[in-house]
């Protein structure tokens, strides 16, 4: 069994509350404001470079249309897996815009001139790395394998890639500083029992996966991961026994997303909501694009420090 020490905040695509998702500028304040894993979800170039984006596509997050307007596919999208790394960096990475443009996030980043790219997994990994080295902390990385299936049909070995990058950045073993999630069972246990590697695994679940939170399901992601990432919804729904059911097969605890400006009806705060789940519910860590709050309300309970007087 994989063993945490303590409750943990993950950095959700950075610090995508304030700057642009997945950008170092992101993962560096994530860094700084106490987050203790990074998040990159990660896909793959044309020439194989692993880079951190959300999407197979580049368009919801980059200006691609603008910069290379007859490289979509019929589709009408500009997808990551047909362009060069070198292509890649000359993108700018900007706030999330839904299929009809519009931004997804109102309230968040609205500078034009933003100077932000799209980075490559092994920046962000020299980014941590290194600041770990100046600051003396121990902050890990969280990286999500995007839509593996596509990856395969592309003909990119997403899997052996990320699995050698790890591994020639010293990531080894059941104590390295890392944690891999995927929604893909099959993709998860193909790096765990074909590829071998010991390293820390979450199976995320999504919020209409009913069969992967049930007795059944999870007793076969114990088998193969460390943990579940569970939309946060399943959390709610059980008013906790998913994360009892969890803990009592050995596996971690780490639903997503929690945002300040997403919340729940009838939810205060973020904090309130935070409090909640680490304290009521008992969970082990959260996703959030909000680290600051999380890390906030992680010391208050640790030190019995009362909430802000508005949410008592
Ligand atoms: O990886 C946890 C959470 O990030 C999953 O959702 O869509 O934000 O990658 P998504
Ligand atoms: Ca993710």
């Amino acid at each position: 069994m994989f063993r945490q020490a303590e409750k943990i905040v993950i950095a959700h695509r950075g610090a995508s509350g304030y700057v642009p998702e997945h950008t170092l500028a992101g993962y560096a304040m994530a860094y700084a404001l106490g987050a203790d894993f990074i998040e990159p979800d990660v896909v793959m170039t044309a020439d194989s470079e692993l880079i951190c984006l959300h999407d197979i596509h580049l368009d919801t997050t980059t200006d691609v249309a603008e910069r290379y307007p007859d490289r979509a596919r019929a589709d009408g999208r500009w997808y990551a897996a047909d362009f060069t790394w070198d292509e890649v960096s000359r993108l700018a990475a900007r706030e999330r815009v839904g299929p009809d443009g519009q931004r997804v996030f109102e309230q968040r980043f609205k500078a034009e001139a933003q100077g932000f790219g799209v980075p490559r997994l092994a920046s962000l990994i020299e980014l941590v790395q290194s600041l770990n080295r100046q600051t003396g902390r121990f902050v890990g990385i969280y990286p999500e394998t995007k839509a593996p299936a596509f990856h395969d049909a592309e003909g990119l070995a997403l899997e052996a890639q990320l699995l050698g990058q790890l591994a020639d950045y010293g990531y080894h073993g059941r104590q390295a500083r890392i944690f891999i999630q995927s929604f893909a069972a099959d993709n998860l246990a193909k790096m765990r029992f074909k590829m071998g590697t010991q390293l820390p695994m979450i199976q995320l679940i999504a919020s209409d996966d009913d069969a992967m939170v049930s007795a059944a399901g999870l007793d076969e992601i114990a088998t193969y991961a460390d943990g579940i990432g569970p939309d946060k919804r399943h959390v709610v729904d059980s008013d906790g026994a998913l994360v009892a059911a969890a803990h009592a097969r050995g596996l971690l605890v780490h639903p997503y997303t929690f945002r300040a400006d997403q919340l729940p009806a009838a939810t205060v705060s973020l904090a309130d909501e935070l409090r909640q789940f680490y304290d009521g519910y008992g969970v082990d860590g959260v996703f959030t694009d909000f680290t600051d709050i999380a890390v906030d309300v992680l010391r208050r309970l640790r030190h019995a420090v009362p909430m802000w007087p508005a949410h008592d």
